[in-house]
């Protein structure tokens, strides 16, 4: 499904509302040139998954982890540009939790064949097109 956002807290709510839908372990990929709005997407995921804390940009750590009705891996791969550099962290992609990726194309060849992918494109200073996709 593919959908316009006009602003921060739009993007936020449509974030909440995928995360609701989340009742299981899953890769959620997320695509999108910097400053397309993935970590405020993120923010609004884990809202729906019910993690009260406020996700913040991993940036200068690769993931950080947040506790909701499932645990959340947050994983940001801005500086990862081979899939032997996130070693290690490999089990978060199919362990218990919501393992949410920003950058999930540097580590394409490493992403379960079942996941949710997130696409986001900007289309003005406040409007994004987030495409939503339940891969199976
Ligand atoms: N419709 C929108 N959805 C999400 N963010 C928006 C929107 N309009 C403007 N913004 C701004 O765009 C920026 C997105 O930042 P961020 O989520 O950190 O991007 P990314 O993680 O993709 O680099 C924020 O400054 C936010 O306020
Ligand atoms: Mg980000």
């Amino acid at each position: 499904m593919k959908y316009i956002t006009h602003s921060e807290k739009e993007t936020i709510e449509l974030g909440a509302q995928l995360g609701k839908q989340i009742e299981n372990p899953v890769v959620v990929a997320l695509f999108g040139e910097l400053g397309s709005g993935k970590t405020v997407f993120v923010r609004g995921l884990a809202r729906g998954l019910d993690v009260r804390e406020k996700v913040q940009s991993p940036s200068f750590v690769i993931m950080r982890i947040y506790q909701g009705r499932l645990p959340v891996y947050h994983l940001d791969l801005y500086r990862v540009f081979s899939p032997e550099e996130i070693y290690g962290y490999e089990e978060y992609l199919y362990g218990d939790g919501v393992c949410v990726i920003e950058w999930a194309e540097r580590i394409r060849e490493l992403l379960p064949s079942e996941r949710i992918e997130v696409r986001l494109k900007i289309r003005g200073e406040k409007e994004r097109e987030i495409e939503i996709e339940w891969v199976k």
